[in-house]
């Protein structure tokens, strides 16, 4: 039986994080279990950064951005000396198992725990929803509204100017965060892995715009797929069209998180909780058509993103 747990929070920080650690703590109280904090992701299981934490501890963060219990990159985790180190420091606590809040790399720092016969559960926290055992992970929903207060602004300057602007938005290798601010500001061209489009293409279009005196063009274009500073450039001088760039950065990464994120980390919170009750670990909970699902982290791991074909015929037909 499950006495104690602990939660950590590790890779790129997500809006909603606070609101799944409040919800692990919160369940674990509700079922009796002492619940631990571990601060700065898998560093914190080497360096002992580990505390016992109470109800008073998760008031007032539901609402808050970034992780009150840090998070940290900490690439010696592939070794297997680290994580016996961080499975020693558990049962130093007495704690019984861990609740892991990240990407896909956090996943596979469970895996290697699980391996070693620790208990452990995953929760999707990543503004980039490239995790494909769940439908949207959390984070996600914050960060779209925010590249959509951003691009909205700058709609508004472009106009002004008759500009095109050139906006990179994050996602790491997934297109998702550009795909749904696409199609929610009606860009004119949107650029992805899974969404390339000739160069001839794109500034043909751009010129046919501004040679009908078009007031802004916005094109929205994934991280890691080309420098968007030669690429204006590039637009300016093929088209005519005065173009600026903008590189939206780690401020997609900050903010209150959205009622939509702080309600998914509540649900998958509570069902890590759930399950670790239940005896069942080794596991990552998500959610599939509205549901609380979970699965084995291997077959997560493996698991293959879908192209989202009907959205990427959206961005084409409503553009
Ligand atoms: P994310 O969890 O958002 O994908 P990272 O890829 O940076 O972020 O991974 C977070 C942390 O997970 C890494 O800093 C490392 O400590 C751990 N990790 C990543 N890959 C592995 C792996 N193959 N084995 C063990 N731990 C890993
Ligand atoms: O995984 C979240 C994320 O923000 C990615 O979108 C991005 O590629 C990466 O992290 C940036 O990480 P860092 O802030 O460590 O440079």
């Amino acid at each position: 039986m499950i006495k104690k747990i602990a939660v950590l929070t590790s890779g790129g920080d997500a809006p909603g994080m606070n609101a799944a650690v409040r919800a692990v703590i919160r369940s674990a109280l509700a079922h009796g279990i002492e619940p631990y904090v571990v601060y700065n992701g898998y560093k914190g299981l080497i360096d002992d950064d580990v505390q016992l934490v109470d109800k008073k501890f998760t008031q007032d963060i539901i609402n808050r951005g970034g992780t009150v219990i840090k998070s940290a990159r900490l690439p010696e985790f592939k070794e297997v000396e680290y994580q016996k180190k961080a499975i020693e420091t558990m049962k130093k606590h007495g704690i019984d198992a861990l609740v892991g809040i990240g990407g896909d790399g956090t996943y596979k720092g469970l895996l290697a725990l699980d391996k070693l016969g620790f208990p452990v559960i995953g929760l999707p926290g990543t503004i980039d929803n490239d995790i494909a055992s769940t439908d949207f992970t959390i984070g996600f929903d914050t960060a779209l509204n925010t590249i959509c207060d951003c691009v909205d602004k700058i709609k508004d300057t472009s106009s002004s100017h008759q500009r095109c602007s050139v906006i990179e938005v994050m996602g790491r290798y997934c297109g998702d965060l550009a795909i749904f601010s696409g199609i929610a500001e009606a860009a004119e061209l949107t650029i992805t892995a899974d969404h390339q489009i000739d160069e001839n293409l794109i500034f043909t279009k751009l010129k046919a715009m501004h040679d009908k005196d078009k007031s802004h063009a916005i094109v929205i274009v994934s991280e890691h797929l080309l420098d968007v500073f030669d690429f204006a450039k590039r637009i300016e001088q093929e088209t005519g069209f005065e173009t600026r760039a903008e590189v939206l950065g780690r401020l997609q990464r900050g903010g209150t998180p959205t009622a939509q994120d702080r309600i998914l980390a509540s649900r998958l919170g509570a069902a890590a909780i759930d399950l670790l009750v239940n005896d069942i670990t080794g596991r990552v909970v998500g959610m599939k058509k509205n549901m609380v699902v979970d699965y084995p982290i291997k077959q997560a791991l493996n698991m293959e993103r879908d192209v989202k074909k009907g959205l990427l015929r959206l961005i084409d037909m409503l553009a």
